[in-house]
């Protein structure tokens, strides 16, 4: 199975993780059946982007991202080329790295 590396959040895994995903399982369900409580505030509806993750490594592994999300990540905090939605983000069969950026748009909004 395909490994997926977190670099360490702050707040939901200050030490990173690593562990492994099957095949066709979302980015989002993945890390959150691992203990790492991403927010997903719309339930994994591609309609919030409260799940962004940047993928450091194996971005070019996953199914490339539809309009809709493409349309909701250029409204997340700290967008970057390898950006996606955790919960529309298939793991395919490469390993990936992914980063929890530090806030997300709930955040940004309220604390700053
Ligand atoms: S949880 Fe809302 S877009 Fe992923």
């Amino acid at each position: 199975m395909p490994q997926i590396i977190v670099l360490p959040h702050v707040e939901l895994c200050p030490e990173g993780a690593v562990f492994e995903a099957k095949t066709g399982t979302s980015v989002c369900d993945a890390l959150l059946s691992n203990g790492i409580e991403i927010e997903h505030a719309c339930e994994k509806s591609c309609a919030c982007t409260t799940c962004h993750v940047v993928v450091r490594e194996g971005f070019n592994s996953l199914e490339e991202a539809e309009e809709k999300e493409e349309d909701l990540l250029d409204k997340a905090w700290g967008l970057e080329p390898n950006s996606r939605l955790s919960c529309q983000a298939l793991v395919a069969d490469s390993d990936l790295t992914v980063q929890i950026p530090k806030y997300t748009i709930n955040h940004a909004k309220e604390e700053h």
